[in-house]
């Protein structure tokens, strides 16, 4: 029979009540002690009512459960409960990680490496499957365009066209060519759409998006994870343009199914259903319930109280169909068999012990670290340090060895123990004849307001006991004056950055500036990390250190990965993947702007300070160096349906093997609508051996001059001039032209 027929089977045997539970996911967790405060439920009745309803076959999937043996037995009550023996989904938000934690995805989309960031995921994927859980919630593809905004370091930053090679390629990586590919999850792209957006950086806050910005700008990383097979796709929590996302039918049945072809199923974001009725989109939870499956939001993601436990009464009331119920409940059951859930629906929990340790995936966390990092200042060549020549060096700063940091947030089944920190990589890396002294410097900083996370187990950082922030100060402040070289690490804690974790500023927490201060001041050469998820305000570095190597929350192996960089082992060659403002007040800030009025005073639109970035898109140094030449156009000129290959010469000028990511960047100048002064639309990371020379070439066709309209309300191509730029960031000078005429 085929998937379809047992489908239909099913279905038709199924009641009313047996369907909606195939479309709710209920958490299932055991909270930390002390959680209970700031939660709205019973965190010890709920697990005891998802039993219950597991036992009365009322119940399509669970989430948050990563214990192989507590899979087993959960799955055994639901397929022992259901009187079709249909298993459950597990899904969890598996972000950079399961057991193998990587770089956070704003660092991995840094790398400009489809192939490193597929291979990563592949690896988040098999640890996650091995595990039993059979879906995660992730790539979050939302664009980020606010720095204020904690989840900016979900994403892949500013760019459509970054931001869509990032998310196919996770979408690869996680879930294989389709549903039910062995060792791989299935992949749930989101949060569906324009949650980036939110008012202020301020997370949940209302979105207001322009036509044009959704089509060119949101969608298009949506639309390549969908192209890429994405089996899911999550709403988001907030309003769009005034209606609830998650009940908005033209996003999820319009948008999604009727133009994009989108097949698999959709889940809501957690208790999103259920608060249509906090924003004032229902009057009672049975209208929620409804208004979330008409609009095409498949299945309900919630702690208790399911809206979608109401569909029964909602059919018979005449708010819903039973053919719309039907057509989500086949989509969530088609995932289930795809998966081969219906024949195995239980884990080998002694492969899941086995695959978890697999030394390989520490190797490839390592490379993504590598390959993700950025060199955002390299003045006199400081880096790469020469261990051979040093004697001491001074690591200074609480980032710098601090294990739970140097993983990043979205991460809860890590292990600690294998976690590298920076100062364990340099220990590691300089032998036993350079002294290595490490001061913290400063205190940590805690959050004005906790969040939810902060209650997990180690999320809130701590300093070490009978710290005395006054010596600490000094005694780095010492070391670093007696040292070689200072290598110090500054950002945000962990828990400053994710959901939950929006902020008025950017400027580094606490007295990490000061410590920065008086460490340059001692005339040692500095050597500045930067842990960060979002452009920090570093202007005074900037203009003050020598050196500044962006690391990211790096990951497991991330120490590992940092030494490798600072002594020169790898070249780091990542690049922005943002914009890098000055300081809060340019926010939003991006390269991809249009002309408007009076484009030459474009860096003096404030009068009190330079309204350009610190480091614009792109950028990235490296330890090699790059020269771009003969950029040529062939053929010059073409028609609106033609495709033109422009190309470049990329010679490596200096004496070692480095990165390079060859960027393309285009400008339309006139047509029907004003169009960005820059786009990227290409883009390749090549690795050159010294003194080696190699041409790149792109397509430049439709779809990479077409865009929406909001005048004409649909996709355009213009004729036009275009200018095109090739080089090492969105401010690349080589430049040409390429004339389109109508056919
Ligand atoms: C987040 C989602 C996440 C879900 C489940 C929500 O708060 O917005 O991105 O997948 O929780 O953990």
């Amino acid at each position: 029979m085929t998937i379809q027929a047992q489908v239909d089977d099913l279905l038709a045997r199924m009641t009313p009540a047996e369907k909606a539970g195939q479309l709710t996911q209920y958490f299932y967790f055991r909270l930390p002690a002390g959680a209970q405060p700031v939660l709205d439920f019973d965190a010890d009745e709920q697990p005891r009512m998802v039993e219950s309803k597991l036992q009365q076959g009322e119940v399509g999937s669970l989430l948050f459960v990563t214990d192989p043996a507590e899979i087993n037995r959960l799955q055994r009550l639901a397929v022992q409960g259901n009187r079709f023996g249909i298993p459950l989904l597990f899904g969890f938000d598996v972000i950079h990680g399961l057991r193998t934690i990587f770089p956070v995805p704003i660092a991995m989309a840094a790398s400009w490496d489809p192939a490193v960031i597929e291979r990563a995921q592949a690896v988040a994927g098999r640890e996650a499957r091995a595990a039993g859980i059979h879906w995660t919630f992730a790539p979050m593809v939302d664009i980020a365009r606010d720095p204020r905004w904690g989840r900016i370091i979900e994403g892949a930053g500013e760019d459509p066209y970054l931001g869509a090679a990032v998310a196919s390629a996770q979408v690869r990586g996680f879930q294989g060519g389709e549903v039910g590919t062995p060792d791989r999850v299935i992949a749930g792209p989101k949060h569906f759409a324009g949650y980036g957006y939110a008012l202020g950086g301020r997370d949940y806050d209302e979105v207001n998006l322009s036509d044009s910005e959704l089509w060119n700008v949101v969608f298009p990383p949506f639309q390549a994870a969908i192209a890429a097979g994405a089996g899911n796709i999550m709403t988001g929590y907030m309003d769009l343009n005034g209606i609830p996302a998650t009940g908005n039918r033209w996003l999820f049945t319009e948008v999604l199914r009727e133009t994009w072809g989108f097949e698999g199923f959709v889940v809501s974001d957690a208790n999103a259903v259920r608060n249509l009725l906090t924003h004032g989109f229902a009057a009672d939870l049975t209208e929620a319930g409804a208004r979330g499956v008409n609009a095409g939001v498949d299945m309900e993601m919630v702690i208790s109280d399911a809206a979608y436990a109401t569909l029964p009464a909602a059919l018979d009331a005449g708010h819903i169909d039973i053919q719309t119920i039907d057509a989500s409940v086949r989509r969530v059951l088609e995932a289930k068999f795809r998966l081969g859930l219906m024949d195995h629906p239980y884990v080998d929990e002694d492969r899941a012990r086995e695959v978890l340790a697999d030394p390989a995936h520490r190797e490839v966390s390592r490379i993504a670290a590598e390959r993700s990092a950025v060199l955002l200042r390299n003045d006199g060549n400081l880096l790469p340090l020469d261990a051979g020549a040093l004697t001491s060096v001074a690591v200074v700063g609480p980032l710098a060895d601090s294990r739970r940091d140097t993983i990043g947030p979205w991460v809860f089944d890590f292990d600690l123990t294998e976690t590298i920190t920076v100062l364990e990589g340099i220990r590691g890396a300089v032998g036993g004849d350079v002294r290595v002294d490490y001061a913290p410097g400063v205190t940590v900083v805690q959050r004005e307001f906790p969040s939810l996370f902060d209650m997990f187990g180690g999320n809130t950082p701590s300093d070490p006991d009978g710290f005395d922030e006054a010596a600490e100060f000094r005694r780095a402040v010492d070391l670093s004056r007696e040292a070689d070289v200072a290598v110090m690490v500054v950002g945000e804690w962990q828990n400053m950055i994710g959901e939950m974790a929006s902020r008025s500023s950017l400027e580094l927490p606490g007295r990490q500036l000061e410590l920065l201060q008086a460490i340059v001041a001692t005339g040692t050469p500095v050597v500045l990390l930067v842990m960060n998820g979002r452009p920090l305000d570093l202007r005074w570095a900037a203009d003050n250190v020598p050196a500044i190597l962006d690391i990211w929350y790096p990951g497991t192996q991330g120490g590992a990965a940092v030494a490798n960089l600072v002594f020169g082992h790898v070249s780091p060659g990542g690049k922005l993947p943002f914009t890098w403002p000055r300081s809060v007040g340019q926010i939003p800030m991006i390269y991809g702007h249009t002309r408007s009025h009076e484009p030459e005073n474009q860096a003096r639109r404030y009068w009190d300070e330079a309204s350009t970035p610190l480091f614009p898109f792109g950028h990235g140094l490296s330890y090699g160096r790059f020269d771009y030449r003969d950029l040529a156009v062939e053929p010059t000129t073409s028609i609106v349906s033609g495709t033109v290959t422009v190309s470049v010469e990329v010679t490596n000028t200096s004496d070692r093997e480095a990165d390079e990511v060859v960027q393309l960047y285009l400008h339309q100048r006139s047509g029907t609508a004003s169009r960005p002064v820059r786009e990227l639309k290409g883009f390749q990371r090549i690795t050159l051996a010294a003194g080696e020379t190699r041409t790149i070439a792109f397509p430049v066709g439709p779809d990479e001059r077409r865009y929406w309209n909001a005048a004409a309300r649909d996709w355009v191509t213009d004729s036009s001039i275009f200018d095109l730029w090739v080089g090492t960031d969105s401010t690349a000078s080589l430049t040409t032209t390429l004339q389109v005429g109508q056919e």
